[in-house]
C-alpha cells in the first residue's frame, strides 16, 4: 500500500492492519505525552480545494503528533484562484519536498490523478497520496474511523455480535446508512469497507437520493426507514448529511422538501425509541441539526458523533504512519 485513495482497494488484511494500528495510536493519546518521535524530518502537506473542518484538523494533528512537519494549504487565498492547475501544484509541493500529500478535492478522481500522474516526483512514489474526500466518490480514513468506532462499540458485545471472536473483522453487525446516499463519498467508502469486513449494511433513502446502478452495490436498499429501524434491527444508525450544495438546480432545490425528509428520514426521539439498547447513533459531520438528525438524537446518550472526531485522529496517525513508516504489507509488524 503507497498511497490511500479507496476504501473498495483495501483488503480484509491492510483494513484490519489499519484497525489494529489505529488501536495502538489510540492508546497512545492517553499519555501524558501524546506525541512519538515517528515521523520526525518528514513533511506532511494537507492540500484542501474544498473546506473541511474535521478531516483537516484532524490529519493537522495526527501528523503533528507523529512529530511530523506539517504544511496547510487551501485552494482559497492560493494560486489555485488565480487558475494554476492540479499538476503545477503538485510540482510545486514536490518541489518543497512533500513526503505524503493529503488532499480533498471536488473533483473524483483527483487523488488518483495525484498520485498516479508523476507530478509528484514518480508514478507510485516517492510522495504517499491520502483522499481525504473527493468528490462524491470516496473518504476512506472517514470509513475507517466509523469501522474503528463500530468495533469498539459493538465487538465482542456479550449477547450480541461478536465479530470473528477476537474482534478483527465486523461479521455479524449490521448497519444501516440513512440518507442522501446519492451524494455520498462516505456511503460509497463505508458500503466497501464494511462488506470487506464483513457487516450487513442497508441504504435507506427515497429513490431520488439512491445513485443508479445502486443495485449492483453489495448490500440491500430500502426506502423505508421505519421498517428498517423496527424490522431489521440494525446495530448501528448511520445518518447521512443531506448535501444541499451538491444538488442541482441550487442550494436547497431537492425532492422530497425538506420538511417531508425530516418526517420520512429523519432520526428524531420517535425513531430512537424504535433502536435496540445497544445500538448507536453516527454521523459523519457536519450535520443539518432538525433535517436529518434532531438535536435530541444528536446529543443522546447512544450517539458516538463526537467520539467518532475522536476516534478520526488514531486512525489518520495510523494511516500516516503505516504509508511513511510502517511495514504496509499485512503480514508486518505495525509498530
Ligand atoms: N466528515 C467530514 O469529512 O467532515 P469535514 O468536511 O468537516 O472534514
Amino acid at each position: 500500500m503507497k498511497h490511500l485513495l479507496s476504501a473498495a482497494e483495501l483488503s480484509l488484511d491492510e483494513a484490519i492492519l489499519l484497525l489494529d494500528t489505529a488501536a495502538q495510536m489510540s492508546a497512545t493519546q492517553s499519555r501524558e505525552i501524546k506525541k512519538l518521535p515517528t515521523l520526525r524530518g518528514r513533511t506532511v502537506v494537507n492540500l484542501f480545494f474544498e473546506d473541511s473542518t474535521r478531516t483537516r484538523i484532524s490529519f493537522e494533528t495526527a501528523a503533528k503528533r507523529l512529530s511530523a512537519d506539517v504544511i496547510n494549504f487551501s485552494a482559497k487565498g492560493s494560486s489555485v484562484s488565480k487558475g494554476e492547475s492540479l499538476k503545477d501544484t503538485a510540482l510545486t509541493l514536490h518541489a518543497m519536498g512533500a513526503d505524503a500529500v493529503v488532499v480533498r478535492h471536488w473533483a473524483s478522481g483527483a487523488p488518483h490523478q495525484l498520485a498516479h500522474s508523476g507530478w509528484l516526483g514518480g508514478v507510485d512514489g516517492p510522495v504517499a497520496v491520502l483522499n481525504a474526500g473527493d468528490g462524491t466518490h470516496q473518504h476512506p480514513t472517514q470509513a475507517l474511523l466509523d469501522a474503528f468506532t463500530i468495533r469498539r462499540h459493538l465487538v465482542g458485545r456479550a449477547g450480541g455480535a461478536t465479530g470473528d471472536g477476537v474482534g478483527r473483522d465486523l461479521r455479524g453487525i449490521k448497519v444501516a446508512i440513512v440518507g442522501d446516499v446519492l451524494h455520498s463519498r462516505v456511503a460509497r467508502s463505508n458500503v466497501a469497507l464494511l462488506r470487506t469486513l464483513g457487516a450487513e449494511v442497508t441504504l435507506v433513502a427515497p429513490p431520488t437520493l439512491l445513485p443508479v446502478g445502486v443495485e449492483t452495490w453489495p448490500c440491500a436498499t430500502s426506502y423505508d426507514l421505519d421498517e428498517t429501524l423496527t424490522q431489521w434491527q440494525p446495530d448501528a444508525v448511520m445518518m447521512l448529511r443531506v448535501q444541499r450544495e451538491r444538488m442541482s438546480g441550487g442550494a436547497g432545490a431537492f425532492f422530497p422538501s425538506p420538511l417531508e425528509y425530516s418526517r420520512r428520514y429523519g432520526l428524531d426521539r420517535r425513531r430512537q425509541a424504535m433502536l435496540a439498547g445497544h445500538t448507536i447513533v453516527m454521523h459523519p459531520g457536519p450535520m443539518n441539526r432538525g433535517l436529518e438528525i434532531s438535536a435530541e438524537a444528536a446529543d443522546s446518550a447512544r450517539s458516538v458523533i463526537v467520539e467518532q472526531v475522536a476516534n478520526g485522529v488514531a486512525v489518520r496517525m495510523a494511516a500516516l504512519y503505516l504509508l511513511l513508516a510502517g511495514d504496509t504489507s499485512a503480514e508486518g509488524t505495525a509498530l
